[in-house]
């Protein structure tokens, strides 16, 4: 753990003498309330720990910041969509200010992101760039497809997996790969740490449904059962639809219910008779055990990655 409190306490630094601008207030004064909200900070330490597997970690801050600035434009607007009333705990922006608001701001941060992933050498910075804006749509991509699933009666496995890479996973793929070519790894060595990034983030998507529906609240810092309210296509909810079926219970009985705290109870139990739970901890493991089998195809001696190992194993172990 010391390796990462340590560039958990290096990003910290930065965040805490961030000034992105100061009027108009409505344009900047969300933008610090959530980059100051805290967080886990994952994708920034991923940058950074790509840098530190060639040398000085801190050469990926700027692409550290950049990456933590987009993740946190995206949580704005992503509230908006999903209607959250909480992250980290605290009132989300479009709440504590309004929609326009929280619109605004996200624009801005996204440019903002933009300002700070160029900051590299020239020579890199075309597969920076270019790596940068193919994952940002991505994420569009991935938003728009869960927005989609609300209202779909079914969906595949195999089309959430895809769903959730693309929400989630690209943006950790990214920030690993970008952090290793500046930090000069060579691109092949940045493409197998993409890989090892973007199969740790689906193990993560998928434990971040099952805390939808299980978290403490306390700990989790989001509103638990959001996620059934909305009649997200989660893997819970797709695998209870298809064992449903398979025992003669009438899951549409479940997922026409009026959103309030008796769907999320009904759900909840529902989950645990179809032992739902379990299979999602069994798929958390299937991904989590697949992104380090794609540390082997890294060509750096192993104990260059161990602090990749020491992060995954925290991540996984996560309640928050
Ligand atoms: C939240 O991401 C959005 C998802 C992709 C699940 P994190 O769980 O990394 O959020 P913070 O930054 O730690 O709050
Ligand atoms: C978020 O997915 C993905 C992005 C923000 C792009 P979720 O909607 O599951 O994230 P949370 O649960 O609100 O953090
Ligand atoms: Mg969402
Ligand atoms: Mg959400
Ligand atoms: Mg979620």
């Amino acid at each position: 753990m010391k390796n990462l409190a340590a560039l958990q306490s290096l990003f910290q630094k930065e965040i805490d003498t961030l000034n992105l601008g100061e009027a108009p207030a409505k344009l900047y004064d969300p933008m610090h309330y959530i980059m100051q909200l805290g967080g886990k900070r994952l994708r920034p330490i991923l940058s950074l720990m790509g840098a530190q597997i060639y040398g000085d970690p801190a050469k990926a801050m700027p692409q550290a910041m950049a990456i933590e600035l987009f993740h946190n434009f995206s949580l704005i607007h992503d509230d908006i969509m999903d209607a959250a009333p909480l992250r980290r705990g605290k009132t989300t922006v479009h709440i504590k200010w309004d929609e326009n608001v929280g619109i605004l701001s996200g624009d801005g941060m996204l440019v903002k992101a933009y300002q700070y992933i160029a900051q590299c050498d020239p020579t890199i910075l075309p597969e920076v760039l270019g790596t940068f804006s193919q994952t940002a749509l991505e994420v569009c991509e991935g938003q728009q497809m869960d927005m989609d699933f609300e209202t779909m009666d079914e969906v595949e496995a195999d089309t959430y997996i895809k769903m959730i890479q693309f929400k989630t996973s690209v943006l950790l793929g990214c920030a690993m790969k970008v952090g290793a070519l500046v930090g000069g790894g060579s691109k092949e060595d940045a493409d197998a740490l993409y890989q090892f990034a973007l199969l740790l983030g689906t193990s993560f998507q998928i434990k971040d449904d099952y805390l939808d529906v299980y978290g403490d609240p306390e700990k989790f810092g989001k509103q638990v059962g959001g996620d059934i309210l909305s009649n997200k296509k989660t893997l819970l909810w797709i695998e209870a639809q298809r064992r449903a079926a398979l025992q003669g219970i009438d899951f549409s009985s479940y997922s026409s219910m009026e959103p309030n705290e008796d769907k999320v109870h009904s759900f909840q139990e529902l989950y645990k008779i179809l032992a739902v739970d379990t299979y999602a901890k069994e798929q958390i493991d299937h991904y989590y055990t697949l992104s380090l089998e794609a540390l082997d195809k890294v060509s750096v001696d192993a104990e260059r990655l161990a602090p990749l190992r020491e992060f995954a194993a925290w991540l996984y172990a996560r309640e928050s």
